[in-house]
């Protein structure tokens, strides 16, 4: 049974090296998942493979419908999830290109569909969140980024999700940064809430593809920042295969 799933995004629609086995486009109460669940296997180890703005990069950032992505990964017996995701460097220390793996997230978010307790048949559930990223999976990503040779990985931070799809400003990057958040990203939120409310582990591996916007005192060169993409992806591809292939995964 498989039970750990990659959850891909902008620049990994597609998860090299993974033998396919199956497809499966699964219904769910909140509508269509991004496209069909991807099953294989990679590393030695049964994946699942969900690319969250679909297998032709369509979906934007605030339309992906992150309830049916994450309904339909539990239906089908999925209970840790890593989460891919490109993000703008807010910290120092997080150089384009660098491995971020982030111990704490802010939802700058709005407009969502953010909860499975909408109000329905079921009675609400406030579930804890204090620590939103499983730490076992962390350790192992962590692991995998730094047995990646040429790779800068930065083991802990704040990820914060923005609405996008436009860029942040750069007042709104200085009030991130005052925040404590170190990275900013479109589609860590309500991604990681939604995992937690179905008591799913959940990790992010986000990799910088720019400084985000007035860091460097400059506007964001978008079109670099391609190029930064699939550069990053390619670190986030290593890493990825580095923790597969680890014991950790499967404790
Ligand atoms: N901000 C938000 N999301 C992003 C960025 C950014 O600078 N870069 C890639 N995803």
């Amino acid at each position: 049974m498989t039970t750990l799933a990659i959850i891909g995004g902008t620049g990994l629609a597609r998860m090299e090296g993974l033998t396919i086995t199956r497809r499966e486009m699964v219904k769910t109460p909140y509508g269509a998942p991004s496209c069909p669940i991807v099953f294989g296997e990679m590393d030695g180890q049964e994946v699942a493979f969900l690319p969250r703005h679909g297998s032709t990069h369509r979906i934007p950032p605030h339309r992906v419908n992150y309830c049916a992505n994450i309904w339909a990964l539990n239906n089908v017996g999925i209970t840790q999830i890593i989460a891919v995701g490109a993000v703008g460097g807010i910290c120092k220390t997080c150089t384009v290109g660098s491995i971020v793996i982030p111990d704490q997230i802010i939802d700058y978010t709005h407009g969502r569909e953010s909860t499975f307790f909408d109000g329905g048949e079921d009675p609400v559930e406030h579930i804890d969140f204090s620590y939103p990223y499983n730490d076992r999976l962390r350790q192992a990503l962590i692991n995998g980024a730094r047995n990646a040779d040429g790779i800068n990985v930065v083991d802990s931070g704040t990820y914060g999700a923005t609405r996008g799809p436009r860029f942040e400003t750069a007042a709104e990057v200085l009030r991130m940064a005052r925040d404590g958040c170190t990275v900013a990203g479109m589609t860590g939120m309500p991604e990681a809430s939604l995992a937690a409310e179905l008591r799913m582990d959940y990790a992010c591996l986000a990799v910088v593809v720019n400084p985000a916007a007035g860091t460097d005192g400059k506007s964001i060169d978008t079109s670099g920042v391609p190029a930064n993409i699939a550069a990053g992806m390619e670190n986030a591809r290593k890493v990825l295969h580095n923790t597969l292939s680890s014991p950790d995964i499967t404790a």
